[in-house]
């Protein structure tokens, strides 16, 4: 099964840029990408939505509301309608501390423009975000990985992870193409369990999980290194949640900070 495998081309702990350094800058911004890279965060974590006209771009919400300046559903904006929208100022009213002038009238960017950006050096974990409002994006997120080379010719040499909560999402890509390393996140309402039935159909498809910290405990980490598979919670802040995390088994994680986590590893 793929989660045998180790799926990855590194066994170093994944330290996932969340939408960038996101504490620091605009979340979903170049900006914040490149801190997270500077900070040598392992994987820069875009989440995607769709235009009216088919582009996939960066970001987390369905509604361009919270990170821009606009009002509305992405899915009814044109590409050239979301380039008119300021994506940085949000961010500074909302955190003073942190507010930069640059920040003001950033562009959301495009999935291509963010790949152009950082090219084949850097690694892409992506998330098909509300895949069942836009039919398609699963066949545009691979025209577009295809276009750069970044889907390796098997999972260790893969540039990109592919994450979801929707599994049928997650399905369609592996139809697409086979090699790609998929993450299946996992929406916990209380403290997590899971079963071996489970975890046995996660490895048909999936080289690993995410799911809230919150939810977890060692033992659950456990049972899914056991199986073979990855455990990337979401979104670690605070040093001492990492440590603890680190401490139970966990082989990477989505985190705001890329510093923090660094740090911490350090320590290790
Ligand atoms: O993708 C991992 C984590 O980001 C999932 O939650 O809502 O931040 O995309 P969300
Ligand atoms: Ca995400």
């Amino acid at each position: 099964t793929k989660g045998s495998k180790p799926g990855m081309n590194t066994n170093k702990l994944a330290n996932v840029a969340h939408r960038g350094a996101s504490g620091h800058a605009p979340e979903h911004t170049i900006p914040s990408y490149k801190l997270g890279d500077e900070m040598k965060g392992d994987y820069i974590e875009i989440d995607l939505q769709m235009t009216k006209d088919g582009e996939l771009i960066a970001m987390h919400d369905e509604s361009v509301d919270r990170t821009t300046n606009g009002t509305g559903l992405v899915k009814d904006y044109t590409l050239e309608e979301i380039k008119q929208l300021d994506a940085g100022s949000w961010f500074n009213e909302k955190y003073p501390e942190k507010a930069k002038k640059s920040y003001e009238g950033l562009q959301v960017p495009t999935l291509e423009e963010v790949i152009q950006t950082f090219g084949k050096d850097a690694r892409y974990y992506i998330e098909t975000k509300s895949p069942e409002v836009y039919p398609g994006m699963e066949k545009e997120l691979l025209r577009v990985l295809e276009k750069y080379k970044l889907t390796g010719v098997n999972e260790r040499s893969s540039k990109v992870l592919i994450q979801s909560f929707s599994k049928e999402s997650l399905l369609k890509m592996e139809d697409l193409n086979p090699n790609l390393p998929l993450v299946q996140l996992i929406s916990y309402k209380e403290q997590a369990t899971i079963s071996d039935e489970e975890l046995n159909e996660l490895t048909e498809y999936a080289v690993g999980v995410g799911m809230s910290y919150t939810k977890i405990d060692e033992d659950y980490v456990q049972q899914v290194r056991n199986a073979g598979l990855h455990i990337h919670p979401y979104t670690v802040n605070e040093k001492e949640d990492m440590e603890r995390l680190l401490d139970w088994g966990v082989t990477g994680m989505f985190t705001n900070y890329p510093d923090r986590l660094n740090e911490v590893l350090k320590k290790k």
